[in-house]
């Protein structure tokens, strides 16, 4: 089943409605949401990549969510042009065979942390820093648009069995925050 549909689904259940009624709209850098006042406080996010689809729902917080395959790549290069330098720091503390899965942490916080915003790509990516925490958990540490905020984002990361590196930002406490696995299968 497509990740659209799924999504339709799973909003519908949480509104406990028929998923045909749901209507979609859209932010201004494109961040879809659901349109009507009585759904409009149900707010999610979704990420999708090579076979692992990311969903994640939350009334009245902002949500984002962010996924990608764990995969050889010019992490050094590519954290050095795009990562605030509290991050290339944290990168380069971690042990050589814990390096790449950091990096990738790195990034699926930073954009999940971007899409809960809604901002995209609109804003510099080194003006503010992320750190993940081997136990799962991450914090902001520097967030140069709302110096005042950086201790209201709950942010969450995991390596997946099947190699994705998957993360979540929710702009509220940490005990609203859990992780569900999902596996659908297509209806006859
Ligand atoms: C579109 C973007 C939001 C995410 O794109 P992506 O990581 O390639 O793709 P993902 O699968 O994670 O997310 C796509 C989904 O995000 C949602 N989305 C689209 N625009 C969004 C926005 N402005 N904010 C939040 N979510 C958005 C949509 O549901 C989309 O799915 P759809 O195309 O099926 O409708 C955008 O931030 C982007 O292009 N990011 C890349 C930035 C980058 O280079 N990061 C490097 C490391 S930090």
């Amino acid at each position: 089943m497509q990740t659209r549909a799924i999504l339709r689904r799973i909003l519908a259940d949480a509104l406990q409605t028929a998923p045909e009624t749901l209507r979609f709209t859209a932010g201004p850098q494109g961040k879809p949401r659901l349109a009507g006042e009585t759904h409009d406080a149900l707010n999610f996010n979704v990420s999708h990549t090579d076979g692992l689809a990311l969903i994640a729902l939350c009334r009245e917080a902002r949500v984002g969510v962010d996924a990608e395959r764990l995969r050889e790549i010019e992490a050094a290069k590519l954290a050095r042009r795009y990562f605030a330098v509290e991050e290339r720091r944290v990168i380069d503390a971690a042990a050589p065979e814990r390096r790449l899965e950091t990096f990738f942490a790195v990034w699926t916080l930073k954009e999940a942390l971007l899409k809960a915003t809604g901002e995209g790509v609109t804003r510099p990516l080194n003006n503010f820093a992320v750190s993940p925490h081997e136990d799962g958990t991450a914090s902001l540490l520097r967030d140069d648009h709302r110096a005042a905020a950086t201790g209201a984002w709950t942010l969450v990361w995991r390596r997946e069995a099947s190699g994705h590196i998957i993360a979540a930002a929710v702009e509220a406490s940490p005990a609203r925050f859990q992780f569900h696995d999902f596996s659908w299968t297509q209806e006859a």
